[in-house]
């Protein structure tokens, strides 16, 4: 299985998801396995298939398990030569990428991803420039380009000004992806880039939050593009199940440069996909 900041996220601090999931509970969105069972009316996956998908985020017995019951709608047969260290990561990230970039773009689109996880493996991925947040004002480096970007991916929701600041860096037609914001402030200044009219001093170009939609479809055309080199998944580390919480510590450091994999039982997690 492949671990998320939502896997720690809903355990940690949302009040309505402790609500209404009550222990015992078990993270895990993202898992990838054998199938070991199947519901009466299955017809699509036969045990032993291998297959990898992404439950939904409030589900009381995830995917950080030895086995995992999936329905069959968010289940996708993994291509044979798909790599099985990286297939984990198909379900959340690779999906989440593939819906907030592949129906917003066409050839020759220019992209920016806020938070790209470290610009020299966005740079050996083919980045054309990267900037360091650490050392440069990203809002005015973006600025000083002038009205370059089609599509803005905003993985992190900082700096505050990203989106208010956008015009001069957007071009007019152009759409601002905000997929997450952390803090309170975060929040805040997400929910007023949302609801702010431009004449009222909120940003000038065209705003959306997206959220992952769990859609088998999405899954398969990853599954396919994953399967011709299109894309693979960057890998931070692998951890055995007995070092899970060592993993989870990893995944809140913020830092992880890729995917986090936890192999359970020997292998992998074993699927049983319901009806
Ligand atoms: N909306 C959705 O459906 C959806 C789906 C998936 C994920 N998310 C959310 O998206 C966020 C990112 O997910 P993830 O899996 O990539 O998390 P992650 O693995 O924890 O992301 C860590 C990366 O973020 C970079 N980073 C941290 N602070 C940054 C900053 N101020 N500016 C630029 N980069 C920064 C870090 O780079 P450095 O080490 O260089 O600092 C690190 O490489 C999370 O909040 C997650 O919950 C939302």
């Amino acid at each position: 299985m492949a671990l998320n900041p939502a896997d720690v996220k809903i355990a940690e601090f949302t009040l309505i998801a402790n609500m209404m999931l009550t222990l015992p509970a078990s993270p895990g969105m993202n898992f990838y396995g054998p199938v070991a069972a199947t519901g009466s009316s299955v017809d699509d996956f036969r045990l032993g298939n291998m297959v990898f998908g992404k439950h939904p985020n409030l589900k009381k017995f995830g995917a950080l398990a030895q086995y995992t019951v999936a329905d069959a709608s968010v289940c996708c047969h993994a291509p044979p030569s798909l790599d099985p260290i990286q297939a984990p990561g198909l379900g959340t990230a690779a999906l989440t990428a593939y819906q907030c970039i592949v129906p917003f773009v066409s050839a020759g689109c220019n992209v920016f991803i806020n938070g790209g996880s470290g610009g020299r493996i966005c740079e050996e991925l083919g980045a054309d420039a990267v900037i360091d947040y650490r050392i440069y004002d990203v809002t005015k480096s973006l600025v000083d380009e002038g009205q370059v970007y089609d599509l803005v991916v905003d993985n992190v929701g900082s700096p505050l000004d990203l989106y208010k600041k956008s015009h001069p860096y957007m071009k007019p037609a152009g759409r601002y992806i905000q997929i997450a914001s952390a803090t309170f402030s975060q929040n805040i200044n997400s929910a007023k880039n949302y609801l702010l009219p431009s004449f009222l001093g909120g940003g000038k170009r065209r705003f959306q939050f997206l959220i992952c939609k769990t859609s088998r479809k999405d899954m398969e055309k990853v599954a396919v593009m994953a399967e011709h080199g299109e894309f693979f998944v960057v890998v931070e580390d692998v951890f055995q199940f007995s070092d899970a919480v060592k993993a989870i510590q990893r995944l809140k450091t913020g830092r992880a440069k890729g995917k986090i994999i936890i192999k359970v039982l020997e292998g992998f997690g074993a699927i049983a996909i319901g009806d």
